[in-house]
């Protein structure tokens, strides 16, 4: 899969640099040649010749090597390679590479280069949150870099929650869909997927009944024609696929940040089942049983991301798709939800009870264009999306 390519890995100093170790494996193992740079950092959590008897080759670290520099010269290191993976990036790494700076050897040849990049986050889980990091992931995702991970579990630190480096394997199928060649080669694609929660208090929510799993077959469809996908889910019942950049939400509002925070793109699917409503009157405490009544419950209009993302301007993807649950006159329902959303296609599925279809492997959907209504016969989720990823890329061309 990976034969002739050649990995620019750029090792970070976090404890997960042992994990690249493995990495630089299997990455050779499924054919990839590796460059290893390291910081100094790194240094102090694997040792240069573990790392470059693995890869097989001199490892890069100081950016004031003469030899180096007269053999290729870290501009040339930058070039040469197809992809740029940086793992473990860390806090750190990420901040210097969002603001631009290039102290040393890896953040110069980030800086320095046109080659893709792909990081992997490495961290304590506060410093994942911490506003400064979010912003600095989210300049380093509008410069283009596609991120893996973080996964959320145990740490070495002994805290709980998301910053724990993403699994070599999960490296791996992420640097293999970020090279697979096809008609969404270098295409940015973003889809909405799953359920969204709207908390009542602290621990109830309101929720739909979406499964995720059309949302995660058009994204897996899209990542294997070659498209980077931000892959913007809510709370699903199946895993997201591998390969794509995973951006969990819960609530409709954070999926719509979320959603404009992805943006460029050159394409965007909605096929989240988003809440139209959310309780505005949302208890910041666990609500009481007092014995003086029922609570009563607000709600306030959640925004509509399909109608928003549609109606930007300069911004505006070119190709918008959503999607319409109807119980009954599906066609006629659905094409004036295209007008009334102001988006290219809709994807218009008959739900109502005895199909199977909300929550099931199946999908009987009628595509809604400019040119009218177009009934596919029923199949697959994963043959629905593969389908609907073709015929995006016949129509960004
Ligand atoms: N959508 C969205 N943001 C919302 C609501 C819906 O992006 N706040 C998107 C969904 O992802 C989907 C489409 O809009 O692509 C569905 O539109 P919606 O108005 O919710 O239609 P239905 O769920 O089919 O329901 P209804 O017509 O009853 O409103």
């Amino acid at each position: 899969m990976l034969a002739q390519r050649r990995i620019l890995l750029i090792i970070g100093g976090g404890i997960a640099a042992y994990k690249s170790l493995l990495l630089i494996r299997i990455l050779r193992g499924a054919g990839a040649a590796v460059t290893p740079v390291m910081t100094r950092g790194a240094g102090e959590f694997v040792t240069p010749l573990s790392v470059s008897a693995l890869a097989g080759e001199k490892v890069y670290d100081s950016l004031f090597d003469l030899t180096d520099e007269a053999e290729m010269g870290h501009i040339q290191l930058s070039r040469v390679a197809d992809l740029i993976v940086v793992a473990p990036a860390t806090a750190n790494l990420m901040a210097q590479a969002a603001t631009g700076q290039a102290g040393d050897l890896a953040t110069t040849l980030l800086l320095a280069t046109d080659t893709p990049v792909l990081m992997a986050p490495a961290m304590n889980v506060r410093m994942w949150q911490h506003p400064a990091t979010q912003r600095n992931l989210a300049t380093l995702r509008a410069d283009g870099v596609t991120m893996v991970g973080p996964d959320e579990g145990d740490m070495a630190c002994g805290e709980y929650g998301p910053g724990r480096m993403a699994e070599p394997e999960a490296i791996l199928a992420a640097i293999e869909a970020r090279l697979a060649k096809g008609p969404l080669t270098g295409r940015h694609v973003i889809v909405t997927s799953g359920p969204t929660h709207e908390p009542i208090d602290p621990v109830r929510y309101i929720a739909n009944r979406s499964s995720g799993a059309q949302g995660t077959a058009i994204a897996r469809s899209l990542a294997a024609l070659g498209a980077r996908v931000s892959f913007v889910t809510g709370p699903a019942a199946v895993p997201p696929p591998e390969g794509v950049e995973v951006i969990r939400v819960e609530t409709a509002a954070q999926m719509h940040d979320a959603v404009m925070a992805a943006l460029p793109a050159e394409a965007c699917i909605m096929a989240a089942a988003v809440a139209d409503w959310r309780v505005s009157n949302a208890g910041a405490q666990k609500m009481k049983k007092t014995g003086t009544g029922l609570p009563a419950l607000e709600f306030a209009e959640n925004p509509d991301i399909l109608a928003a993302v549609s109606g930007l301007g300069d911004g505006r993807p070119r190709l918008v798709v959503g999607f319409a649950a109807e119980t009954e006159d599906v066609t006629a329902h659905a094409t004036a939800k295209r007008a009334r959303k102001g988006c290219d296609w809709i994807l218009a599925n008959d739900v109502s009870d005895g199909t199977g279809i909300m929550g099931g492997t199946e999908n009987a959907v009628t595509l809604i264009t400019a040119d009218g209504a177009e009934d596919w016969p029923r199949m697959g989720k994963g043959e629905v999306a593969d389908r609907l990823a073709q015929r995006l890329a016949e129509a960004l061309g």
